[in-house]
């Protein structure tokens, strides 16, 4: 099997499971407690229907939207995840190259892999900046500071991860960053040599955005619940937030909103923007899917921000569905991260295609032409 024989999500999480060692994979794969927020994030998609109309003249499709100031070729965009070089050696530059290719944007963890410097000189496209609010100050002044000077688009803070998430898959294959070999996955490593050769023969592993400041977690081998748990500021307020967004003074939004009552305080200190999120299923087991949660939150604030569905997306209709209930865009870290770690920026920039096509033939079977003809009135929930 090779990147050739990879059509879909589904096709790149198989590639990525036989060729990454099985604490990486399981990392990006695993969730939080029993991972029953996880699978709905998905399955909350797969329980509403699209109802199509037909004759409608659909030659000419447009895809492109413009989610907090910035114009994107495509509704869907790459969030920011973290670790990027431990799945694939190019790590975010193999991610910034393929969302340019498609002109969308592409997010950069304050735990990334490669310089927001670095990137910004690489590519034009719109990027985001994923903001972990710490119990140091003067990392978090850094850290704005930087991402401001190397002129990211939009900042994002993270608000759902206040303390570390129950990831078991990363306890059970004592998952590390950097990987810290032991007994129980010294076997792992050695059954996927060409990932160990490609990781051992490239640039040092490091977190460039933390390793002036800190340790842990570029020079330490710490598990990420450990890094949120001790490194991150649980006394993180509404007026921290509010302070952030003054500073920064740009596209800014929340990361991990979930009710109404905090979007509609997003739209009050400012934010242009929110991210629907449970984190991937990675934090608050038993959380509502984000798809599920959307209606209420769009009819709330769909006319004060922009709202954004973030999670579960594997297919072009997910896509469809979350727009006809009102979101701008969507965004995802898996449906980009198992195609980085099976096949680096051909894998990325393959998935996004597939994403992209999925996205234009339902547009065209659902006799559509532009994203806002995308109502309600096309969706019908089962069971309801
Ligand atoms: C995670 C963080 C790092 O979910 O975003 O692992």
């Amino acid at each position: 099997m090779g990147v050739s024989d990879c059509h879909s999500f589904k096709d790149f999480r198989a590639l990525a499971k036989r060729r990454l060692p099985a604490p990486i994979f399981h990392y990006i794969d695993g969730a939080a407690d029993d991972e029953v927020t996880y699978r709905r994030n998905t399955e909350a998609y797969e329980r509403c229907d699209l109802v199509p109309n037909v004759l409608t003249g659909v030659e000419d499709v447009d895809m492109s939207v413009t989610v907090m100031g910035q114009k994107l070729a495509m509704p869907v965009y790459c969030a920011p995840t973290a670790l990027q070089r431990l799945f694939h050696h190019d790590g975010e530059r193999a991610v910034a190259h393929a969302a340019a290719k498609h002109g969308t944007m592409f997010g950069v963890s304050s735990l990334g892999t490669v310089s927001v410097e670095e990137l910004a000189a690489m590519v034009n496209t719109p990027k985001m900046f994923q903001f972990y609010f710490h119990k140091d100050r003067g990392l978090n002044d850094a850290l704005l500071e930087r991402a401001k000077a190397a002129k990211f688009d939009v900042m994002a803070l993270t608000v759902d991860t206040i303390t570390g998430g129950n990831r078991e898959r990363d306890l059970r294959t004592g998952f590390t960053s950097p990987p810290r070999l032991t007994l129980g996955s010294i076997l792992s490593f050695a059954m996927r040599p060409s990932w160990a050769l490609n990781y051992l023969t490239h640039e040092r592993f490091d977190l460039p955005h933390l390793s002036d400041q800190v340790n842990a977690g570029s020079n330490l081998a710490t598990s990420v619940g450990d890094y949120f748990s001790t490194m991150l500021d649980q006394s993180m307020s509404w007026k921290d937030a509010e302070a952030l967004c003054a500073k920064w003074d740009g596209q800014f939004a929340l990361k991990g909103v979930m009710s109404v009552a905090d979007a509609k305080r997003a739209v009050d200190i400012g934010c242009t923007g929110i991210m629907v999120s449970n984190h991937g299923g990675r934090q608050l087991d038993g959380s509502r899917s984000p798809f599920d949660q959307l209606a209420e939150i769009v009819d709330a604030v769909g006319d004060q921000i922009d709202v954004i569905c973030e999670g579960g997306v594997q297919r072009g209709t997910h896509v469809l569905k979350a727009l006809s209930v009102g979101a701008k865009a969507c965004s995802g870290g898996r449906l980009y991260l198992y195609a980085l770690g099976a096949a680096g920026q051909g894998g990325v920039e393959k998935a996004l295609g597939a994403l992209r096509s999925e996205i234009e033939r339902g547009m065209k079977l659902m006799g559509v032409t532009k994203l806002d003809q995308l109502t309600r009135e096309n969706l019908r929930y089962r069971g309801v």
